[in-house]
């Protein structure tokens, strides 16, 4: 009886708390879109398509993806390596967009983890401000 009091404890301390966790995950993907379709929607194009030979499409992108120091340093950065993207070399170069605060930047980029066929983890504003400091 007392296991099992204990058990409805934990499952509600639990529920209580996967509930704010998936309520924030979803607003930051709600700001994120905002972000993207005023600044990157021009380049990736609404579906994240990209356009073929000039800008690369951000579905299914191991930089999408990956590993997130990697994709926020893209942002911070800006990108011109000349590598193949899946097998296919853009002409343009990604220009850096370290103007948006660090919260427009985890949400854009929580949101396409989270768009475009990809499921990958949210990226916080700490994560950002981070690799800002390097
Ligand atoms: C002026 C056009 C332009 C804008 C605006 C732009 N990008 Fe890019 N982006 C590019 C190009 C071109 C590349 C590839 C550069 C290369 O191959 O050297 C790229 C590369 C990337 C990559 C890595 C490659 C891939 O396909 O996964 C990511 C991720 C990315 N951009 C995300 C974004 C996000 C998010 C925004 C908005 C905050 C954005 N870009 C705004 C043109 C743009």
């Amino acid at each position: 009886m007392r296991y099992l009091f204990f058990l409805v404890l934990v499952l509600t301390s639990l529920a209580t708390n996967a509930q704010p966790a998936k309520a924030a995950l979803q607003q930051s993907i709600t700001r994120g879109k905002i972000v993207y379709n005023q600044v990157c929607i021009s380049c990736h194009q609404a579906d994240g398509g990209g356009v073929p030979n000039m800008n690369p499409p951000l579905i299914k992108s191991k930089w999408v993806d990956g590993d997130k120091k990697v994709l926020i340093n893209i942002l911070l950065n800006g990108f011109s390596e000349k590598v193949a993207i899946d097998g296919d070399y853009y002409s343009n170069n990604m220009p850096a967009q370290s103007q948006l605060t660090d919260q427009q930047i985890a949400d854009v980029l929580t949101y396409i983890r989270n768009s475009f066929e990809n499921k990958a983890s949210a990226i916080l504003p700490q994560n950002v401000k981070t690799c800002r400091k390097k």
